[in-house]
């Protein structure tokens, strides 16, 4: 029976994960398949020499000879970043090859276009390892969870963030060593600024809502906050109060609208989000007719993310053999039936918030501050100050009933013009116990 062959571009921590995946499992493979599914040929500029158990692996520095390689039927693109992937990939799918992308920045950018240029040219394009490292959750959403609405998404989808947070929580450790630490594990995008500002987050959303909703959800489309003002004194707070901050990936269908954001949040350690930790990542999905559905495993890493692609491979290769092409739609929905996105304003939102004011500790600054929440009907349930510095700026935290965001963002313009206000207020979003 004919081999499916893949061409890889690029042979970095991922690339070397499905290399190596693919080595493993070639026999296990032979048996699910039924023909062998070979790495044929790898495309790297960094590389010189392959490592001595792919010695059967033509390598190459020009991506073009893959492309141009007749035996090739899946081109795999594992280089991330905007170009040149973006141009590889079209370049790829222009020569009719079936295309896998573990590059959740491309698709959440130029998705469109990518996926468009694929139904032109009738090939499939496999993104498992976008979003949720070797979570199967794109799968699980176009198949698993086909018969759905989907209602709501809230997930954990950045292992860095939450490698992060968890070690600040559970060892006080500083954010900058344990980011450091965090990128020698492999977890970290090249830019990290992109983990930790939420960015990668927003990426994945994108994807996970475009293919929940049926539209071309953009990465603009997405209002991303990260957790670079997150200090230690907040994760002391969030414990007092029985929570643990984790940056949440939130998404809820309105019908007519639909929300989409990231940014660190408040969650009661009765929810099971508050309890993904490490560079684990959790994806909670609603749905109208399976109700409520978590995922959870590994998000980031060598060979998870390699087994995620792999199972694109697979999958492209089972298709080509039987001769079914796009059996199931890339992004779930048929091509024809994907419009565009109507996103509810943040102004819009609402919910309890936890604030964390720097401020001088002079009488009557308090009752400033609580006259600024009335003015904009923001109601107070609690008000915490844990030490007096004659001189020095002090933490005032405050907790809020449901409020309104736009209300929110007055109210903090308005108390960070104080004079007694010495740096920027902290808002940290928290979860109600039933969301
Ligand atoms: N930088 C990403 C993360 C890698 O930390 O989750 C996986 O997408």
């Amino acid at each position: 029976m004919k081999k499916i062959q893949v061409g890889l571009i690029g042979f970095g921590t991922v690339g070397s994960g499905l290399a190596q995946t693919l080595l493993n499992q070639k026999d296990r493979l032979l048996r699910k398949v039924g023909t062998e599914v070979v790495l044929s040929q790898v495309a790297d500029i960094m590389t010189d020499k392959l490592p001595e158990q792919f010695s059967d692996v033509s390598l190459t520095k020009d991506a073009a000879d893959i492309f141009a390689n007749p035996d090739i039927d899946i081109v795999v693109e594992l280089i991330g970043g905007m170009e040149p992937a973006r141009t590889f990939m079209l370049e790829a799918i222009k020569h009719g090859k079936h295309v896998v992308t573990a590059n959740k920045a491309l698709l959440s950018v130029h998705g469109k276009e990518i996926f468009e240029a694929a139904v032109a040219n009738n090939v499939e394009v496999g993104f498992e390892a976008s979003v949720g490292g070797g979570i199967p959750v794109i799968k699980s959403l176009k198949e698993g969870l086909v018969a759905n609405k989907i209602e709501s998404i809230m997930g954990i989808l950045n292992g860095t963030a939450n490698y992060i947070l968890t070690r600040m929580s559970d060892e006080g450790a500083p954010f900058d060593e344990v980011l450091k630490d965090a990128q020698e594990l492999g977890f970290a995008e090249a830019d990290p600024t992109y983990d930790i500002e939420g960015i990668d987050t927003a990426h994945k959303l994108a994807i996970l809502m475009t293919i929940s909703y049926g539209k071309h959800v953009h990465l603009d489309d997405i209002n991303t906050e990260g957790i670079t003002q997150i200090k230690p004194i907040d994760i002391e707070f969030a414990r007092e109060f029985g929570c643990r901050i984790k940056l949440l990936a939130i998404s809820r269908n309105h019908g007519d609208h639909v929300e989409a954001r990231v940014h660190p949040t408040m969650v009661p350690n009765s929810h099971m989000l508050a309890n993904i930790n490490g560079a684990y990542n959790g994806i909670h999905f609603t749905g109208d007719t399976v109700e409520n559905v978590l995922f959870y495993g590994q998000g980031a890493g060598k060979m998870p993310t390699g087994s995620a692609v792999a199972a694109d491979v697979v999958d492209i290769g089972r298709n080509i053999l039987s001769g079914s092409i796009n059996r199931v739609p890339a992004l779930s929905y048929l091509p024809e039936n994907i419009g565009s996105p109507v996103i509810t304003p943040m102004s819009a939102i609402t919910g309890p918030y936890y604030f964390r004011i720097t401020a001088l500790d002079k009488p009557g600054v308090l009752s400033t501050i609580s006259g600024i929440f009335s003015k904009h009907s923001i109601s107070i349930k609690s008000v915490m100050q844990k030490s007096r510095h004659e001189l020095d700026p002090v933490a005032i935290v405050i907790l809020s009933h449901v409020a309104n965001e736009e209300a929110v963002q007055k109210a903090i313009q308005e108390i960070d013009a104080l004079s007694e206000c010495t740096e920027a207020t902290v808002k940290i979003r928290i979860l109600m116990d039933d969301e």
